[in-house]
């Protein structure tokens, strides 16, 4: 293994504040990525096992998915107690052997904090749910009843039904987003927003370099509990929720996206500014996704990067959606940091997702490479792995069961890494893995791959590699990007540094007069076609042309 480990010196977010600019990020589902002590549950001791091989990549930092305390009813994001580890996942102490040997190799650390609701395991709900005095009553989002005793509106949950859910101790219904179990915090309260803003404050003093945080738009809702208007059928796209899901025919401005939201991001980046961390919010919003970004990411006093879900949808992008994406970033976001990503632990992986061969998953690994705007990769992908096909009796996410068969829910993009090929378990368990490992996915293992030097994960590396070698790919600003038929082109600038990203996105081959200037090939390692001295390039299927301006 080819292993680049950079100096721990490399890590000092105070003089480097801008550090997450154009960071390539490698999305951790904890429970699935390597197990240390044989209970068939991936934990922190494993990720740290796993970090040469990680820094390997060239990865910038990982983003942990959910390791604190929690009942797991929906894995990790139901916190009963933020400031600790879940004993399946080991301990304080494991995550703080986790940061240091992350550090050590010159990999930066972000957890996932899911701040918008908790368990209802967690203190907080159990003291707010005993009556409407204590102190923690209104820590939560209580209503009466209508008085024929249906919810107070008609806000729906994202996993089903209704997003209240009655509560008999206190005859009131709570708020809910997600399961009933993870009732939403109300940020209406001051309270609630310094009990959130000392966890960031306790993760940071623990030698976390940020955060990726859950759901940043539905942490307030609308104080008068307003209902949403119903959303026009022609608008109701899927990529929050599947197609199945009614949930798609509100306009969510009432449960979420509310104004009084920047309030709150204000402060938690004044909490984070004197550690240089980053955070990358996650903007669950089908409609406005990039709007929100745009607002969230403006200036430097809220996010530094918005988790853009624009290609997580069902259809891998065209050239004409690329650049249609781009623009809008421009035009709604110009000032703000896109942070894109193609796969993760809530979609279905994008090999399958969008039925792509071995060689669109290397045209989409540079183009992502070559966007403005950070990166992030979801374990797994490197290796080219598709959505595992989960029998419904070995089904265990809730979401899952709720719609299935239309939808079956998040667990085919949530089974084991696979580091073996040689073994059942593909190395991820000596024991039995919480979900079952694809049997399919044995062959495309990190081993297998290591050893045939065609593989996609070298790909992944040489990609990853030019981007770090190039200023103007990670942090520079970008021309127009056009398409033009199958073809998406833009230039990258840093400086004197202008590189020219040219993509055929299509199974034929094509001519293309490349822009005026002086282009010097580069990218001989990402199979990038060269210019021909009058300026044209030819393009095999799904062939890059990258060069750089003499
Ligand atoms: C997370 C999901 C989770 C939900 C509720 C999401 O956006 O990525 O995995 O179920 O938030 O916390
Ligand atoms: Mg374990």
């Amino acid at each position: 293994m080819n292993i680049q480990s950079k100096p721990s010196s490399s890590i000092d977010n105070v003089t480097n504040p801008d550090w997450w600019r154009g960071a390539v990020i490698y999305q951790i589902y904890p429970r699935s990525y390597q197990d240390s002590t044989g209970d068939g549950i991936g934990d922190l001791a494993g990720i740290a096992a796993r970090i040469p091989y990680i820094a390997s990549l060239g990865i910038d930092a990982i983003w942990i998915s959910p390791f604190f305390t929690s009942p797991m009813k929906d894995f990790g994001y139901d916190v009963s107690d933020y400031c600790d580890v879940d004993p399946m996942f080991g301990s304080l102490s494991d995550f703080d052997h986790l940061v240091e040997t992350a550090h050590a190799a010159g990999v930066r650390v972000l957890i996932d904090l899911v701040l918008s609701h908790t368990s209802d395991q967690h203190p907080w709900f159990k003291e707010s749910r005993t009556d409407r005095e204590n102190a923690k009553a209104d820590w939560y989002v209580w209503a009466d009843p209508k008085a024929d005793g249906t919810p107070p509106n008609n806000w729906l949950s994202i996993f089903g039904g209704s997003a209240w859910q009655w509560n008999g101790e206190r005859m009131q219904y709570f708020l809910h987003n997600f399961l009933t179990s993870q009732p939403d915090l109300n940020f209406h309260s001051m309270s609630v927003q310094n009990a959130l803003l000392d966890v960031a404050q306790f993760w940071l003093e623990r030698g976390v370099d940020g955060f990726r945080l859950d759901t940043i738009n539905f942490y307030v809702h609308d104080k008068q509990l307003r209902s949403n208007p119903p959303l026009p059928q022609e608008l109701r796209n899927a990529t929050i929720a599947p197609q199945v899901n009614p949930y798609n025919h509100q306009e969510h401005i009432y449960d979420r996206n509310r104004p009084e939201n920047l309030d709150f991001l204000r402060k938690l980046r004044a909490v984070m500014k004197p550690f240089g961390a980053a955070a990358v919010g996650e903007v669950g919003d089908a409609q406005k996704g990039l709007e929100i970004m745009g607002e969230y990411t403006a200036g430097d006093d809220l996010m530094h990067m918005c988790y853009a879900f624009e290609f997580l949808a069902n259809k891998r992008p065209s050239a004409l959606e690329i650049a249609d994406v781009m623009g809008r970033v421009d035009r709604v976001a110009a000032d703000g940091w896109p942070c894109w990503a193609f796969s993760n632990h809530d979609m279905m992986r994008h090999a399958t997702r969008w039925e792509a061969s071995p060689e669109i998953l290397r045209l989409m690994t540079t183009l992502m490479m070559c966007l403005r705007g950070s990166a992030c990769i979801y374990q797994g992908e490197e290796l080219g792995l598709g959505e595992a096909d989960v029998a419904y009796e070995d089904i265990q996410d809730p979401y899952g069961i709720e719609f299935w068969p239309e939808f079956k829910g998040r667990d085919g993009c949530r089974t084991p890494m696979v580091w073996k090929q040689d073994n059942q378990n593909g190395g991820f368990t000596e024991g039995k893995p919480w979900l079952p490992v694809a049997s399919e996915h044995l062959p495309q293992s990190v081993s297998a791959q290591e050893a045939d030097e065609q593989a996609l994960i070298h790909h992944y590396r040489r990609a990853i590699a030019f981007r770090h070698a190039h200023k103007a790919l990670s942090i520079g600003e970008h021309d127009e990007v056009k398409a033009d038929g199958d073809i998406v082109y833009f230039q990258r600038v840093h400086k004197s540094e202008t590189i020219l990203c040219i993509f055929n996105m299509s199974g034929s081959a094509t001519n293309f007069a490349v822009p005026e200037g002086n282009w010097n090939p580069i990218g001989d390692a990402l199979g990038s076609a060269v210019i021909s001295q009058l300026g044209n390039v030819a393009l095999d299927p799904w062939q890059v042309c990258l060069a750089i301006k003499a």
